[in-house]
């Protein structure tokens, strides 16, 4: 038998990094590690980093350098390794600045680990592996061996060939890449014998998903959800981030379709203005998000948006800015992530000569949230004396409290057994808070 080890993993950024530390953790677990709470006293520590805004680079060292006293501490014996995007961006430059850590791995080596790991074990070996590899990463991934929560992740796509003028994702990540229909299949069958009752696909893309249909031709992702929507006991289906260039005509009759796929979609349009979105290298035009979202309405009218937004674009005037305030107010977010350009080192923008000043910045992100965060508050208001359907997910902070997701992924704590939890009630909501909903259990409806 291998004699137990602790693996302590921290995930920093996307939703796709929550789901590559959990299946770090799985390619492992053959070795005999198993999931540590802290790092202190841990084998080995896996650092998985996000490189979509600046100072990425300098979290990580100063990260590092706390990692460096608890190894020391170990005399040593702790394997450090690190990962995601900025591991991938900065391989070489981590080695040579923190000769301590171990490992440095890109997102397309993670099936590769174990062996890592023994070749870091030998003394003195360092190991950086961020190539992009010809064979498919997801074809060597376990699926998830993890017992999971009621609400999962499933990556189905990785990469992006969008280039928007902006983002790292095209080099850290790679070029798009869809998984088979079969292996996707597979693993949300897996995750609902486990216990999961809402599975959330992933991609940096995850909208441009074409893959190989179990019937030998290539689908889109509209028909993946509706061959999905069938596996029993599966109540909750989303999917995250997508481009607006990609929502075809499949994937909006999805939304009338398929009743469960929740109405809440993260659509982001990053500006209102048509001059920047070109600037942007988005592809389309703010007349274009709209009509996207009118048609998505059309067939889901209770359908919720969430977007990015990004201020300060290089080239960014006044004016530009207005239209994004005024695409903001006409089309209406239940939620949204907003951001000030950051510039980052080898993209198109990182180069314009036209850079907006940081003060300028700060200011136009100040009234965008403002008018965001106003929006949201107004969407929560409005779900106060509705009957919503609740998936509950685990306890709620005081005994006899349970708590769940809302359809629009609001949470929801109510007075409830938990029993309840991994099924979906309905329950009227009584109180919009900040950040979640209060309700009051309406109907139990037990699944199997
Ligand atoms: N500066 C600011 N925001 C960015 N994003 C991506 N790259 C940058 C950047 N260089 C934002 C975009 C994207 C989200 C994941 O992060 O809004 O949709
Ligand atoms: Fe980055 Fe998304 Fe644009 Fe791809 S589509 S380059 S991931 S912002």
């Amino acid at each position: 038998m291998t004699e137990p080890k602790r693996l302590h993993v921290i995930t920093w950024g996307c939703q796709m990094n929550v789901y590559d530390s959990g299946r770090m953790a799985d390619v492992l677990a053959p070795l005999g590690y198993a999931p540590a709470a802290e790092a202190a006293g841990a084998d080995m520590v896996i650092l998985n980093t996000c490189h979509i805004r600046e100072k990425a680079v300098d979290k990580v060292f100063s990260e590092l350098g706390r990692l460096r006293q608890l190894k020391d501490a170990s005399d040593g014996r702790m394997i450090l390794a690190v990962a995601g995007c900025v591991a991938q961006a900065e391989g070489a430059e981590i080695i040579a600045r923190a000769p301590y850590v171990d490992i440095v791995l890109g997102p397309q080596t993670y099936h590769r680990l174990p062996e890592m790991v023994a070749r870091a074990s030998r003394a003195g070996n360092k190991v950086i592996e961020t190539d992009f590899p010809p064979e498919d990463k997801f074809d060597h991934l376990p699926d998830s061996a993890t017992p999971q929560g009621v609400t999962a992740f499933l990556t189905v796509q990785e990469g992006c060939d969008k280039f928007c003028s902006f983002c790292v994702v095209p080099y850290t990540r790679g070029a798009e890449q869809s998984r088979p229909a079969a292996a996707i299949l597979r693993e949300a069958r897996h995750l609902v014998g486990q216990g999961a009752r809402e599975i959330t696909l992933l991609g940096q893309n995850v909208n441009a998903w074409h893959g190989d249909g179990t019937d030998g031709s290539t689908w889109g992702l509209g028909r993946l959800l509706h061959a999905l929507a069938n596996i029993p006991n599966l109540l909750r289906l989303r999917y995250a981030t997508s481009h607006p260039r990609d929502m075809d005509d499949d994937l909006i009759a999805a939304h009338r379709d398929i009743p469960i796929l929740m109405p809440f979609l993260h659509l982001p349009v990053q500006s209102g203005s048509d001059r920047i979105l070109a600037a942007m290298n988005r592809k389309h035009t703010a007349v274009d998000y709209r009509r996207i979202v009118d048609r998505l309405r059309e067939v889901r009218p209770d359908l919720a948006l969430s977007s990015d937004f990004i201020v300060g674009h290089p080239g960014e005037t006044q004016a530009d800015f207005d239209a994004t305030m005024t695409l903001v107010r006409d089309v209406g977010f239940a939620q949204a992530y907003s951001f000030k350009y950051s510039r980052r080192f080898g993209t198109p923008a990182a180069g314009a000569p036209d850079q907006v000043p940081e003060a300028e910045k700060d200011r136009r992100l100040q009234m965008l949230q403002a008018l965001l965060r106003e929006q949201q508050s107004r969407f929560a208001a409005g779900c106060v004396g509705l009957t919503l359907p609740v998936l509950f997910t685990g306890p709620g902070r005081h005994p006899g409290q349970i708590s769940g997701r809302s359809p629009f992924l609001q949470p929801v704590h109510l007075s409830g057994h938990s029993d309840l939890i991994g099924n979906e009630s309905l329950a009227r909501i009584v109180a919009a808070h900040p950040n979640s909903l209060a309700g009051t259990l309406v109907q139990e409806r037990l699944i199997a």
